[in-house]
């Protein structure tokens, strides 16, 4: 998920309500008018994993712990939940809204999911999610250096207890190789203008600093960036992010293991907001040993993309063993 003007910050909701609140089916505009967390796409990744009472389930991206909540109704108290993130804070939210001895939590990278199954001494699991991406509170923390609307450090960093900053990467990086990025990460059409004007700039500390050279690169004021629809750093931004937690390597490594980690019959879902995570994801359940997968992206309805902003690009794929 790129950073957009009307992402929503979502408060701790409270595992009863969200459960309440689940179990009606109510529209999403319900859980914002009750500051609940939206997952995204979350009815159509149910109807897709079926996960039935005492099923073992992973969530590799427990994020708020929205679709986690959700799983966990489902598989009830005799079900297992294992999920992942390498997110601290986010972590730390989701265990407050999963308790139960049957959930279990790891400050981790879903790269190691079979290491992760290992340690919890289960082998095959019945279904396995992962929402890829950033969640809301990143955009909202100036500190976490994620936006470009915020002035804070340039973090970037989905782990911060390990790994290189956004500044420092961008301090040491060849223009060829920050031009390349930008492009294949970013889409950004303007990558060789955008690399060399902050190679020239160096080096560079602040979201603030890098927001004001990307506009200057792309012939924006930066008035006028902050009223064009898609903001000119926008794509640097989502660019920079991705190389920073290096997010295509660690997809490709879960959809290299996933087909190990799923039991017969097993079904992993994979929801993604970028075109290079999706063309991974497709071509991984296309080249695996499934015996079904969909055809076509699901994708938010009319009614969701309006409410929520955020699933806007969403597309989620499935395959079953
Ligand atoms: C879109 S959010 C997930 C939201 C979640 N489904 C929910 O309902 O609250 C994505 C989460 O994945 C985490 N994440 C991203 N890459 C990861 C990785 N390689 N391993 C583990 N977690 C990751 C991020 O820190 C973020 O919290």
């Amino acid at each position: 998920m790129a950073e957009s003007s009307d992402c929503r910050s979502v408060p701790l909701p409270s595992f009863h309500l969200l459960v309440f609140l689940l179990s009606f089916r109510l529209p999403s505009s319900v859980f914002y008018l009750l500051r609940v967390h939206v997952p995204v796409l979350l009815a159509e990744v149910l109807s897709v994993l079926k996960p039935r009472k005492g099923a073992a389930v992973v969530d590799c991206t427990i994020g708020l712990g929205g679709h986690a909540a959700a799983l966990l109704t489902k598989i009830g108290p005799k079900g297992c939940l294992i999920g992942m993130d390498l997110d601290l804070a986010n972590l730390e939210t989701a265990r407050t809204l999963l308790k139960g001895k049957n959930v279990l939590l790891n400050h981790s990278n879903f790269a190691a999911l079979p290491a992760i199954l290992a340690e919890a001494g289960v082998e095959k699991v019945d279904a396995i999610l992962a929402d890829l991406g950033v969640a809301s509170p990143h955009f909202d923390d100036p500190s976490r250096g994620f936006s470009y609307r915020r002035d804070g450090p340039l973090d970037m960093r989905l782990d911060v207890t390990r790994g290189e900053t956004a500044a420092q990467l961008l301090n040491r990086i060849t223009e060829s190789d920050l031009a390349a990025a930008l492009r294949d990460l970013g889409d950004e059409e303007d990558a060789d203008r955008v690399a060399a004007l902050i190679v020239k700039r160096r080096p560079i500390r602040t979201t603030t600093q890098l927001m004001r050279i990307v506009c200057e690169a792309r012939d924006f004021t930066v008035e006028r960036g902050f009223g064009a629809k898609l903001h000119p750093a926008t794509r640097t931004f989502q660019a920079l992010r991705m190389l920073v937690n290096r997010e295509l390597p660690s997809l490709q490594q879960l959809l290299r293991v996933l087909p190990d980690c799923l039991a017969p019959g097993g079904t992993a879902a994979i929801i993604s907001f970028h075109s290079g995570e999706d063309r991974l994801v497709k071509r991984a359940f296309r080249d695996g040993p499934y015996a079904d997968r969909s055809d076509e992206p699901i994708t938010p309805s009319d009614a969701e993309r309006k409410e929520n902003p955020r699933a806007r690009s969403a597309k989620l794929r499935w395959a079953r063993l």
